[in-house]
C-alpha cells in the first residue's frame, strides 16, 4: 500500500497506525514544486484510503519545513499558465482528506509551506518553528489560502503584518496566537506529533472522522447551520457499531475495542 510506494520527493511509512508523509528536497529548503506537491497529495489520499492508517502526519526536517513554493518554477509563470497547472489545486485537495492530519514543523514554515501546515488539521512545532507568508518579497500575496486561514488563526491585525509586511512569527508567538497546538524542544517535535496522531488513531475512527468535519465545518458556515450539521453528525454516529461499544464499555468499566463501523 501506500507506506511501499516510491517516490521522488517524498519519504513515506506507516509507524503503527500513523501514516507519515516527510517532505525529502533538503537542499532546497523542502521548497514545494508542483512534483513534490503532486506526491504529497497522492501519499496522503493513499493514507486516508488505507484502512490501517487512523491519523496522518506530514513533516520536513529540523531546518525547514518547507520554505514556500518553489520559486524557481513560479518565476516565469502567467496568469494563463497558473490557471492550467494543479499547482495550487493540491492545497484543496487536502481539504477533502476525511482523516485527521497533524503538521510536525521544524524551521521554516514559510509561504506554500505555510499553508501546508495551515492545511492541516493541527500544527505541533519545535522550539524553532518560524511561520511566515513572505510572498510580499517577492512582489506577491499568498495563494493558497494563507491570507485566509492565518486570519482565522491569529486575527485580522497580526494577519496583516504577517502577509503585507512580511512578519515572521516564532514557535512560541504562533502558539500564543493560536496558529499551532504545542511547541516543543526540537528533538521531539516529530516524536510528539506522532505520538499525538497515535493518540488519536486509536480512537473511534468513524467519530474522529465527523469530529474533523464537524470543527472544519465551523470555519464555512453561520452558527445556525453549524449547529445544524454538528447534530446531523451526532445522530449518524448512533447508526455505528462503536457508539454502542463506547457506551457498554464506559458502563460495564472495560476498554471499548473500536471497529470502525
Ligand atoms: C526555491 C528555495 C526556496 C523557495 C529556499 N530555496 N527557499 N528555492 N523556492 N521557496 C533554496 C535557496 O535558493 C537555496 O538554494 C537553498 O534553498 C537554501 O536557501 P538559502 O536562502 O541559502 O538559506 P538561508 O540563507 O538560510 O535562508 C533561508 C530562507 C530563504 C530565509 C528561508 O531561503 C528564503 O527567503 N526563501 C524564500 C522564502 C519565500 O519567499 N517563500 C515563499 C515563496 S512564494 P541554493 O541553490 O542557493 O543553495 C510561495 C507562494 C505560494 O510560497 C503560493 C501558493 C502555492
Amino acid at each position: 500500500m501506500s507506506d511501499e510506494t516510491t517516490y521522488q520527493n517524498i519519504l513515506t511509512r506507516l509507524d503503527g497506525r500513523v501514516g507519515i508523509v516527510q517532505l525529502n528536497r533538503p537542499k532546497v529548503l523542502n521548497a514545494l514544486n508542483k512534483e513534490t506537491m503532486g506526491e504529497v497529495t497522492e501519499a496522503l489520499e493513499l493514507f486516508d484510503r488505507n484502512p490501517d492508517a487512523g491519523c496522518l502526519v506530514i513533516t520536513g526536517n529540523e531546518r525547514a519545513f518547507a520554505a514556500g513554493a518553489d520559486i524557481t518554477q513560479m518565476a516565469e509563470a502567467t496568469p494563463v499558465s497558473m490557471l492550467d497547472n494543479p499547482f495550487i489545486d493540491y492545497w484543496d485537495r487536502l481539504r477533502r482528506i476525511g482523516k485527521p492530519i497533524v503538521a510536525a514543523v521544524s524551521g521554516y514554515a514559510l509561504g506554500g509551506g505555510c499553508e501546508l501546515a495551515m492545511a492541516c488539521d493541527m500544527i505541533v512545532a519545535s522550539e524553532t518553528a518560524r511561520f511566515g507568508q513572505p510572498e510580499i518579497n517577492i512582489g506577491v500575496i499568498p495563494g493558497a489560502g494563507g491570507t485566509q486561514r492565518m486570519t482565522r488563526a491569529v486575527g485580522k491585525a497580526l494577519a496583516m503584518e504577517i502577509v503585507i509586511n512580511g512578519r515572521f512569527l516564532t514557535a512560541e508567538e504562533a502558539l500564543r496566537h493560536g496558529l499551532v497546538n504545542r511547541v516543543v524542544p526540537v528533538e521531539l517535535y516529530l516524536e510528539e506529533a506522532v505520538r499525538l496522531a497515535a493518540e488519536i488513531a486509536a480512537r473511534a475512527p468513524v467519530a474522529v472522522r465527523l469530529g474533523k468535519e464537524a470543527v472544519n465545518a465551523a470555519f464555512e458556515t453561520t452558527l445556525q447551520s453549524g449547529l445544524a450539521h454538528e447534530r446531523r453528525l451526532f445522530y449518524m454516529l448512533f447508526a455505528t457499531e462503536d457508539q454502542k461499544e463506547g457506551m457498554d464499555a464506559f458502563i460495564n468499566k472495560r476498554p471499548p475495542v473500536w471497529k470502525g463501523k
